[in-house]
């Protein structure tokens, strides 16, 4: 039986290679990731990439337990993180617990994600104190946009500095860092005990994300500036579609 990679694991990294993770929401692609990261992540950008939210902010834990129990059950390698979605871990630090060991309970994945930093501090040393290990997300935070007036890159570097702090001392066993200027995401990879996991943050976090839609070229929407793609997913799947449609119309399909 393979062994998952484990939160401790993922902590050792730190200064002896990068972080390799990945998004999944489904177990056919999480089995196909699965050999080639440390982390799968079940974020919540599932609303938007696979059912077609303008935002995360309508995503429920319900959801968030279906699609991560699926890619439990469709890796046996990666360590598995499902995210905490709006509403569900602000409101105090019980709220964020019964979430959270409902996630776990029912997903069997090794941890959750929240967004935030100095403000969800004592919210992350509760849980982590209580058995769940937390990956906290600083910079740009999805879950805000209507606060900060949309999906914008962050340069405020006190702020995201002290936040990066914070979620450390607080006990997190990494962090994202999203959409922020390179020259910060380098200082805070250089002064933080735990693993920088940089999404649109620049060459010099200790691990990098990319949601996998986006990397693969599924997706058929806005897709950020800092992506690379890897593959054009969209290309195979629009001309199969188009062959299956001509070969059904001429009868082609199915072969006699
Ligand atoms: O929801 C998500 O997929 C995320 C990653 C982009 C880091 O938070």
């Amino acid at each position: 039986m393979t062994k998952r990679i484990t939160v401790p694991q993922i902590m050792r990294l730190k200064g002896q290679r990068p972080v390799v993770s990945l998004t999944a929401y489904t177990a056919s692609l999480a089995a196909l990731l699965d050999d080639h990261v440390d982390f799968l992540l079940v974020g919540d950008s599932m609303g938007m990439v696979l059912y077609g939210m303008p935002n995360t902010l309508s995503v429920t834990v319900e959801m968030m337990i279906a699609h991560g129990a699926a890619v439990v059950r469709g890796s046996k390698k990666a360590c598995v993180i499902v995210d905490m979605p709006f509403g569900s871990y602000q409101a105090s630090s019980a709220q964020a617990f019964e979430n959270a060991a409902r996630i776990m309970a029912e997903t069997g994945c090794a941890g959750v994600k929240l967004e935030g930093g100095a403000e969800m501090a004592e919210t992350i040393s509760f849980l982590v104190e209580r058995g769940i290990p937390v990956l906290a997300h600083v910079g740009l935070l999805p879950q805000h946009a209507n606060t900060v007036g949309g999906f914008l890159t962050q340069r405020n570097e006190e702020k995201i500095l002290a936040d990066a702090h914070a979620v450390t001392n607080a006990g997190a066993f990494a962090v994202v860092i999203e959409c922020t200027e390179p020259a910060i995401s380098k200082k805070i990879s250089g002064e933080i005990a735990i693993p920088t996991i940089g999404i649109g943050a620049g060459v010099d976090c200790d691990g990098q994300i990319l949601v996998t839609e986006d990397m693969i070229g599924q997706g058929t929407g806005y897709v950020p500036s800092f992506v690379k793609r890897y593959a054009e997913v969209h290309e195979d799947i629009t001309r199969a579609a188009r062959d299956f449609a001509e070969d059904v119309m001429n009868r082609r399909f199915p072969a006699k």
